[in-house]
Protein backbone atom coordinates (compact mmCIF):
# COMPACT_ATOMS: atom_id res chain seq x y z
CA UNK A 1 0.00 0.00 0.00
CA UNK A 2 0.93 3.07 -0.36
CA UNK A 3 -0.36 6.24 2.17
CA UNK A 4 -0.42 9.69 0.46
CA UNK A 5 -1.00 12.27 3.07
CA UNK A 6 -2.45 15.66 1.30
CA UNK A 7 -2.54 18.52 2.79
CA UNK A 8 -6.49 19.22 2.49
CA UNK A 9 -9.05 17.71 0.29
CA UNK A 10 -8.84 19.74 -2.82
CA UNK A 11 -5.40 18.77 -3.12
CA UNK A 12 -6.43 14.74 -1.72
CA UNK A 13 -8.62 14.83 -4.99
CA UNK A 14 -5.54 16.41 -7.37
CA UNK A 15 -3.35 13.70 -6.30
CA UNK A 16 -6.53 11.31 -7.42
CA UNK A 17 -6.93 13.23 -10.84
CA UNK A 18 -3.33 13.30 -11.70
CA UNK A 19 -2.86 9.68 -11.19
CA UNK A 20 -6.10 8.43 -13.33
CA UNK A 21 -4.82 11.63 -16.01
CA UNK A 22 -1.14 9.34 -16.16
CA UNK A 23 -2.93 6.04 -16.59
CA UNK A 24 -5.33 7.70 -19.05
CA UNK A 25 -1.83 8.93 -21.13
CA UNK A 26 -0.50 5.45 -21.04
CA UNK A 27 -4.07 3.66 -21.90
CA UNK A 28 -6.54 5.35 -24.04
CA UNK A 29 -9.60 2.56 -23.21
CA UNK A 30 -9.22 3.21 -19.26
CA UNK A 31 -11.81 0.85 -17.29
CA UNK A 32 -12.48 3.01 -14.31
CA UNK A 33 -14.64 1.69 -10.97
CA UNK A 34 -16.72 4.65 -9.94
CA UNK A 35 -17.83 5.59 -6.21
CA UNK A 36 -20.30 7.79 -4.59
CA UNK A 37 -20.67 9.78 -1.93
CA UNK A 38 -19.43 13.38 -0.59
CA UNK A 39 -15.93 12.43 -1.03
CA UNK A 40 -14.97 11.32 -4.77
CA UNK A 41 -16.99 14.64 -5.55
CA UNK A 42 -13.75 16.71 -6.46
CA UNK A 43 -12.44 14.05 -8.51
CA UNK A 44 -15.60 14.61 -11.28
CA UNK A 45 -14.85 17.78 -11.03
CA UNK A 46 -11.27 17.70 -11.46
CA UNK A 47 -11.55 15.12 -14.25
CA UNK A 48 -14.58 17.62 -16.01
CA UNK A 49 -12.52 20.24 -15.85
CA UNK A 50 -9.61 18.05 -17.45
CA UNK A 51 -12.45 17.64 -20.08
CA UNK A 52 -13.22 20.95 -20.72
CA UNK A 53 -9.50 22.17 -21.04
CA UNK A 54 -9.19 19.09 -23.45
CA UNK A 55 -6.48 17.64 -21.56
CA UNK A 56 -9.04 14.46 -21.19
CA UNK A 57 -10.86 12.58 -23.28
CA UNK A 58 -13.61 9.83 -21.89
CA UNK A 59 -14.71 8.56 -25.39
CA UNK A 60 -12.88 5.36 -25.02
CA UNK A 61 -12.86 5.44 -21.38
CA UNK A 62 -15.32 2.84 -19.85
CA UNK A 63 -16.52 3.18 -16.11
CA UNK A 64 -18.63 0.62 -13.28
CA UNK A 65 -20.72 2.03 -10.62
CA UNK A 66 -19.66 0.45 -7.76
CA UNK A 67 -23.18 -0.15 -6.25
CA UNK A 68 -26.60 1.19 -5.84
CA UNK A 69 -29.74 0.84 -3.97
CA UNK A 70 -32.17 -1.83 -4.82
CA UNK A 71 -35.77 -1.31 -5.16
CA UNK A 72 -35.26 2.79 -6.66
CA UNK A 73 -35.38 3.55 -10.42
CA UNK A 74 -31.91 5.00 -12.03
CA UNK A 75 -33.93 8.45 -12.15
CA UNK A 76 -34.62 8.53 -8.67
CA UNK A 77 -32.58 11.50 -6.95
CA UNK A 78 -31.17 9.21 -4.64
CA UNK A 79 -30.19 6.50 -6.71
CA UNK A 80 -26.59 6.32 -7.52
CA UNK A 81 -27.16 5.91 -11.54
CA UNK A 82 -28.72 9.85 -10.95
CA UNK A 83 -25.69 11.11 -8.51
CA UNK A 84 -23.04 9.90 -11.24
CA UNK A 85 -25.40 10.99 -13.99
CA UNK A 86 -25.25 14.48 -12.29
CA UNK A 87 -22.00 14.26 -10.71
CA UNK A 88 -20.10 13.36 -13.81
CA UNK A 89 -21.32 11.28 -17.04
CA UNK A 90 -23.34 14.59 -18.41
CA UNK A 91 -20.16 16.52 -18.06
CA UNK A 92 -17.75 14.56 -20.28
CA UNK A 93 -18.48 12.78 -23.43
CA UNK A 94 -18.45 9.00 -22.12
CA UNK A 95 -20.11 7.19 -24.61
CA UNK A 96 -23.45 5.17 -23.30
CA UNK A 97 -22.27 2.03 -24.61
CA UNK A 98 -19.50 2.60 -22.38
CA UNK A 99 -21.31 3.52 -18.84
CA UNK A 100 -22.15 0.56 -17.01
CA UNK A 101 -24.41 0.44 -14.23
CA UNK A 102 -26.31 -1.75 -11.33
CA UNK A 103 -29.73 -1.77 -12.12
CA UNK A 104 -31.69 -1.19 -8.99
CA UNK A 105 -34.64 -2.90 -10.54
CA UNK A 106 -33.74 -5.82 -11.68
CA UNK A 107 -35.71 -8.51 -12.99
CA UNK A 108 -33.39 -11.45 -11.11
CA UNK A 109 -31.18 -10.20 -8.81
CA UNK A 110 -28.65 -13.19 -8.84
CA UNK A 111 -28.32 -13.13 -12.95
CA UNK A 112 -28.08 -9.42 -12.81
CA UNK A 113 -24.97 -9.41 -10.36
CA UNK A 114 -23.69 -11.96 -12.15
CA UNK A 115 -23.84 -10.62 -15.83
CA UNK A 116 -22.13 -7.02 -13.82
CA UNK A 117 -19.31 -9.19 -13.31
CA UNK A 118 -18.98 -10.80 -16.53
CA UNK A 119 -19.04 -7.37 -18.25
CA UNK A 120 -16.38 -6.38 -16.09
CA UNK A 121 -14.62 -8.87 -16.77
CA UNK A 122 -15.42 -8.79 -20.97
CA UNK A 123 -14.13 -5.32 -20.77
CA UNK A 124 -10.28 -6.61 -19.81
CA UNK A 125 -11.17 -5.71 -16.05
CA UNK A 126 -11.02 -2.05 -13.70
CA UNK A 127 -8.22 -0.48 -14.20
CA UNK A 128 -8.76 1.70 -11.72
CA UNK A 129 -11.41 1.57 -8.67
CA UNK A 130 -11.94 4.70 -7.00
CA UNK A 131 -13.01 4.39 -3.48
CA UNK A 132 -14.45 6.36 -0.19
CA UNK A 133 -14.58 4.97 3.16
CA UNK A 134 -17.56 4.45 5.68
CA UNK A 135 -16.85 5.60 9.48
CA UNK A 136 -16.94 1.77 10.17
CA UNK A 137 -14.17 0.88 7.58
CA UNK A 138 -17.31 -0.18 5.02
CA UNK A 139 -16.27 0.11 1.18
CA UNK A 140 -19.16 -0.55 -1.37
CA UNK A 141 -21.51 -1.37 0.77
CA UNK A 142 -19.28 -4.07 2.08
CA UNK A 143 -20.07 -3.39 5.42
CA UNK A 144 -18.26 -4.83 8.40
CA UNK A 145 -18.07 -8.57 8.48
CA UNK A 146 -18.97 -9.08 4.61
CA UNK A 147 -16.41 -12.07 3.19
CA UNK A 148 -13.02 -10.29 1.82
CA UNK A 149 -13.49 -12.12 -1.14
CA UNK A 150 -17.17 -11.76 -1.60
CA UNK A 151 -18.59 -10.91 -5.54
CA UNK A 152 -21.37 -8.32 -6.58
CA UNK A 153 -24.55 -9.48 -4.37
CA UNK A 154 -27.70 -7.74 -3.21
CA UNK A 155 -26.46 -6.95 0.97
CA UNK A 156 -29.13 -5.83 3.44
CA UNK A 157 -28.36 -2.04 4.42
CA UNK A 158 -27.89 -1.10 8.04
CA UNK A 159 -30.33 0.65 10.89
CA UNK A 160 -27.60 3.66 10.32
CA UNK A 161 -27.66 3.35 6.67
CA UNK A 162 -31.73 3.58 6.64
CA UNK A 163 -31.97 5.86 9.27
CA UNK A 164 -29.49 8.17 7.58
CA UNK A 165 -31.42 8.30 4.70
CA UNK A 166 -34.87 8.89 5.51
CA UNK A 167 -34.80 12.88 5.20
CA UNK A 168 -34.10 12.37 1.63
CA UNK A 169 -37.39 10.26 0.54
CA UNK A 170 -40.69 12.08 0.86
CA UNK A 171 -42.10 8.65 0.26
CA UNK A 172 -41.46 7.06 3.07
CA UNK A 173 -42.39 3.63 1.14
CA UNK A 174 -39.67 4.25 -0.90
CA UNK A 175 -36.60 4.15 1.53
CA UNK A 176 -34.16 1.55 0.22
CA UNK A 177 -33.33 -1.62 2.75
CA UNK A 178 -31.35 -3.34 0.41
CA UNK A 179 -28.85 -2.44 -2.11
CA UNK A 180 -26.57 -4.06 -4.41
CA UNK A 181 -22.91 -3.59 -4.41
CA UNK A 182 -19.37 -4.99 -5.74
CA UNK A 183 -17.88 -7.36 -3.76
CA UNK A 184 -14.67 -7.29 -1.58
CA UNK A 185 -13.16 -10.07 -3.98
CA UNK A 186 -14.58 -7.99 -7.38
CA UNK A 187 -13.06 -4.91 -5.83
CA UNK A 188 -9.90 -6.49 -5.16
CA UNK A 189 -9.66 -7.52 -8.62
CA UNK A 190 -8.79 -4.00 -10.29
CA UNK A 191 -5.50 -3.23 -11.30
CA UNK A 192 -5.57 -0.09 -9.25
CA UNK A 193 -7.30 0.99 -5.90
CA UNK A 194 -7.40 5.04 -4.97
CA UNK A 195 -9.40 5.20 -1.51
CA UNK A 196 -10.06 8.41 -0.82
CA UNK A 197 -10.55 10.03 2.54
CA UNK A 198 -11.35 13.22 3.99
CA UNK A 199 -11.72 14.92 7.32
CA UNK A 200 -11.67 13.75 11.09
CA UNK A 201 -14.62 11.50 11.36
CA UNK A 202 -12.41 9.02 9.02
CA UNK A 203 -9.15 9.02 10.40
CA UNK A 204 -10.38 6.22 13.09
CA UNK A 205 -11.31 4.12 9.86
CA UNK A 206 -8.40 4.94 7.93
CA UNK A 207 -5.75 3.98 11.01
CA UNK A 208 -7.56 0.65 11.32
CA UNK A 209 -7.38 -0.12 7.68
CA UNK A 210 -3.78 0.43 7.30
CA UNK A 211 -2.17 -0.38 10.70
CA UNK A 212 -4.51 -2.96 12.12
CA UNK A 213 -4.84 -6.51 11.11
CA UNK A 214 -6.54 -7.46 8.38
CA UNK A 215 -10.67 -8.86 9.26
CA UNK A 216 -13.62 -8.65 7.82
CA UNK A 217 -14.82 -6.18 10.60
CA UNK A 218 -12.67 -3.35 8.63
CA UNK A 219 -13.46 -4.45 5.58
CA UNK A 220 -11.27 -1.65 3.57
CA UNK A 221 -8.24 -3.44 5.84
CA UNK A 222 -8.12 -5.73 2.76
CA UNK A 223 -6.27 -3.12 0.59
CA UNK A 224 -3.36 -4.38 2.39
CA UNK A 225 -3.18 -7.42 0.18
CA UNK A 226 -3.95 -5.32 -3.04
CA UNK A 227 -0.64 -4.38 -4.79
CA UNK A 228 -1.49 -1.23 -6.31
CA UNK A 229 -3.75 0.30 -3.38
CA UNK A 230 -3.29 3.57 -3.13
CA UNK A 231 -4.66 5.40 -0.01
CA UNK A 232 -5.10 9.19 -0.35
CA UNK A 233 -5.82 11.30 2.62
CA UNK A 234 -5.67 14.75 3.85
CA UNK A 235 -4.11 15.65 7.26
CA UNK A 236 -7.53 15.68 9.16
CA UNK A 237 -8.14 11.86 7.80
CA UNK A 238 -4.49 10.43 8.42
CA UNK A 239 -4.63 12.34 12.14
CA UNK A 240 -4.80 9.01 13.39
CA UNK A 241 -2.06 6.97 11.67
CA UNK A 242 1.27 6.07 13.98
CA UNK A 243 3.54 6.26 10.82
CA UNK A 244 2.81 9.23 9.16
CA UNK A 245 6.12 11.04 9.22
CA UNK A 246 7.43 7.07 7.45
CA UNK A 247 4.58 7.51 4.72
CA UNK A 248 5.40 11.05 3.93
CA UNK A 249 9.04 9.89 3.96
CA UNK A 250 9.00 6.98 1.17
CA UNK A 251 6.09 9.14 -1.00
CA UNK A 252 8.88 12.53 -0.74
CA UNK A 253 11.68 9.85 -2.42
CA UNK A 254 9.50 7.01 -4.10
CA UNK A 255 10.19 8.73 -7.29
CA UNK A 256 14.36 9.62 -7.04
CA UNK A 257 15.11 5.63 -7.20
CA UNK A 258 16.25 6.04 -11.09
CA UNK A 259 18.50 9.05 -10.04
CA UNK A 260 19.96 7.67 -7.09
CA UNK A 261 20.70 3.98 -9.15
CA UNK A 262 22.26 6.10 -12.55
CA UNK A 263 24.37 8.30 -9.60
CA UNK A 264 25.93 5.58 -8.05
CA UNK A 265 26.78 3.62 -11.77
CA UNK A 266 28.40 6.85 -12.80
CA UNK A 267 30.77 6.93 -9.78
P1 LIG B 1 -18.75 9.63 1.89
O1 LIG B 1 -19.11 8.08 1.88
O2 LIG B 1 -17.78 9.82 0.77
O3 LIG B 1 -20.04 10.33 1.63
O4 LIG B 1 -18.15 9.93 3.22
C1 LIG B 1 -18.11 7.14 1.83
C2 LIG B 1 -18.67 5.76 2.09
O5 LIG B 1 -19.54 5.63 2.97
O6 LIG B 1 -18.24 4.82 1.42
Amino acid sequence: MEIIIKKDYHRMCGEAVKLIHQSWQKKKDLVLGLATGKTPLGVYEGLIRLYREREMDFSEISAFSLDEYLGIPDEHPQSFAFYMQQNFFQHVNFKNENIFRLDGLPDDIEAHCYEYEEKIRMTGGIDIQILGIGRNGHIGFNEPSSSLSSRTRVKTLTQETIAANTPFFLDKKQIPRYCLTMGIGTIMESRMILLLASGQEKSHAIRQSIEGPITATIPASILQLHVQAKIIVDEEAAGQLERKSYYRWVYEHKDNVDDFLADKKTK
